[in-house]
């Protein structure tokens, strides 16, 4: 069924969402995701527990389809509240196979090259094309409000930190918004790009946009590692050399002024540099970016805040997030302005369930799983964090075989300790130290929480290990909708 707004007020339409939030977590249990089924009462249709977990292979992604509904539909409200665009980042969420609701919800995607562009335009431009033209034939003889609205045109936004011509010829086909990271990569494939736009406009398409992004010097993105605003940083072009090279660019090509130049050739600004944040932060970050790329702005016709933005996150202040769009969008005539997040589209709202394979013993117990924390969940390392966790125990005293769902208590907390570790070679293959109040037994699934966004994009099959497979729980049922096997691992060697 369509999602369709209201004229209610935006506060009084995201208190409802925010109860199905509250709905969602406490039926479903999105942090949770399987626990929440252990009373067999919150299964909608006649299905047992055990029977939805039987039917899940290990190791495997599960995607939780309502809680991503729920993300995209709250993504939605606010982009409408605040008259934005959300794009999702294919880099941290690209999980294509269940993607009609994201060509519903967010008007694009952003891409870091041409592999990505491609997907972004079989997997949504594509995909929304068809529904559009599903829904207009739907929609022919009614007054049935909103719902083209959802299949309106996408964007597809480029940025990589350095392009390279064979990249950027497929990048072409694809892109409708190309950012560069410097005014030298800008004046590299101008003449591409003229050439692609002359086209384009010999069709009655629409040009391809172009933009720059910019270093504001300021982010509060911790470690350093995720933060593009550390000294040396090579993301994003700082303020002196921006100043410096437009300066020198707009001589070059015969221009009066720098503003002249920048009018003429660019589109747009993007900058991204927030992780995980609060729109607070982006409160504390626009001064900045207004300190010293003022001037461009009110050239611009649109400006991407990047990603970073953890808007589905329980506590976010997403009323902050609109006010702070709708004040820059007033401050600079109506500018249009995208967010581009990817963590807050797969944010809790899928696990990655794997098998006890071994338990062995050195100063505690080991529980050696079929999941890697090296080649599934790199992330642990990077970070570093540690995943939460619940394990699920077949019971096989009753007659019938049920299971036990047990969420774990932190590291050496509950009264049967383990610490979690891989099946490769690495010896810092460790996921993390759990603790329960029942013991664990090789055999039982468990099932690591929040896997959906950086996870699977970043798998290797490091050590032969396989790669996890990938299926969604929608109305209580499992589909596996991808499997690997030996031939994946092999064509990659
Ligand atoms: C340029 C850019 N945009 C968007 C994103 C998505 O960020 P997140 O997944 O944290 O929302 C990233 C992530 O690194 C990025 O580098």
């Amino acid at each position: 069924m369509l999602y369709i707004p209201t004229n209610e007020s935006y506060q009084s339409r995201y208190n409802k969402q925010y109860r199905i939030n509250q709905r969602i977590r406490n039926d479903l249990s999105v942090s949770t995701g399987l626990e929440a089924y252990e009373s067999e009462s919150k299964l909608h249709c006649n299905v047992s527990l055990y029977d939805l977990v039987s039917a899940i292979p290990s190791p495997c992604y599960v995607l939780y389809y309502d809680a991503l509904e729920f993300n995209l539909k709250l993504l939605h409200e606010i982009a409408h509240a605040s008259d934005c665009k959300i794009l999702v980042a294919l880099k941290g969420y690209s999980f294509w196979r269940e993607f009609d609701s994201v060509c519903k919800y967010l008007h694009g995607a952003t891409c870091s090259g041409a592999w990505e562009a491609r997907l972004a335009y079989e997997e949504i431009i594509k995909r929304q094309e068809q529904c559009r033209q599903e829904v207009e034939s739907f929609d022919k003889n009614s007054t049935h409000i909103g719902s083209k609205d959802y299949y309106s045109v996408k964007d597809i936004c480029v940025f990589s930190p350095a392009y390279k011509e064979s990249q950027m010829q497929e990048i072409l086909e694809y892109a409708t918004h190309i950012i560069f990271n410097s005014f030298g990569q800008w004046h590299r494939f101008k003449p591409m790009i003229d050439s692609k736009n002359r086209h384009l406009l010999k069709e009655n398409k629409k040009k391809i946009e172009i933009g720059l992004r910019i270093n504001p010097l300021y982010s509060e993105v911790q470690p350093p590692i995720y933060n593009p605003c550390v000294s040396k940083s090579r993301l994003g072009i700082i303020p002196s050399e921006f100043y410096k090279d437009i300066e020198s660019y707009a001589s070059l090509y015969g221009y009066a002024t720098i503003q002249d130049f920048f009018a003429a050739e660019f589109n747009g600004l993007h900058f991204h540099t927030h992780c995980e944040q609060d729109s607070e932060a982006l409160a504390r970050t626009l001064p900045h970016v207004i300190r010293y790329f003022d001037s461009f702005i009110k050239l611009s016709s649109w400006i991407n805040f990047g990603g970073g933005h953890h808007i589905t996150r329980e506590d976010y202040n997403c009323d902050l997030l609109i006010s702070l769009i709708k004040n820059f969008k007033n401050q600079y005539h109506n500018i249009e302005i995208f967010l581009e997040p990817g963590e807050a589209v797969g944010w809790q709202c899928g696990d990655l369930i794997g098998t006890v394979v071994d338990i062995i013993h050195n100063e505690g117990n080991i529980a050696i799983l079929d999941i890697s924390a090296s080649c599934h969940t790199p992330d642990c390392l990077e970070m570093p964090y540690r995943p939460m966790c619940y394990k699920i125990s077949y019971q096989k005293s009753t007659l019938s075989p049920t299971l036990h769902i047990e969420s774990d208590l932190g590291a050496n907390k509950g009264k049967y300790s383990y610490r979690f570790g891989g099946p490769t070679c690495l010896a810092g293959d460790i996921i993390g130290d759990y603790s329960f109040d029942t013991e664990l037994h090789i055999g039982d699934r468990v099932a690591l929480c929040d896997m959906m966004h950086y996870t699977i994009v970043k798998n290797t099959t490091f050590n032969g290990i396989e790669l996890p497979k990938l299926g969604v729980i929608k109305e209580d049922k499992f589909t596996l909708l991808k499997d690997f096997n030996y031939r994946h691992f092999k064509d990659r060697n």
